[in-house]
């Protein structure tokens, strides 16, 4: 299993400083990965790795990435939302690496949501 390093964490920290807010913050898109209980066991830290890994090779300098509790859907977990500016937040569920970065590729980077992933859109909108 991937495991989250200091330094991914500094990053992590680093990419929150100043604001959580993707107007205020000229951030092009908010990445949530859930790391509740039941997240973690399922594999958020291989997601979060991933999607740390994806950014790095990307070297997008606009892209928020948090964390959150559980999303009260454990056995869709893992999970993540995404949001992009002035669109709905996307939830994805039982996620892979791969699937991650499928959709970060598509979602984050490109700006459309990977619907055959897709749990949910439209709430918790945060931005
Ligand atoms: S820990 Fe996920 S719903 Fe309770």
């Amino acid at each position: 299993m991937a495991r989250l390093t200091i330094e991914d964490l500094k990053k992590i920290k680093e990419k929150q400083h100043a604001t959580f807010t993707l107007r205020e913050g000229g951030y092009r898109a908010k990445v949530t990965v859930h790391m509740g209980t039941c997240g973690i066991a399922a594999g958020a830290r291989e997601i979060m790795a991933a999607l740390l890994d994806e950014i790095a090779q990307s070297k997008a300098e606009d892209i928020i990435t948090t964390t959150s509790g559980c999303a009260g859907l454990c056995a869709r977990e893992p999970m993540i939302t995404v949001e992009v500016l002035n669109k709905p937040p996307v939830k994805y569920g039982d996620l892979t690496a791969e699937k991650l970065r499928e959709i970060f590729k598509e979602h984050v980077l490109g700006g459309n949501p990977v619907e055959k992933y897709a749990l949910v859109a439209g709430s918790e909108t945060t931005y």
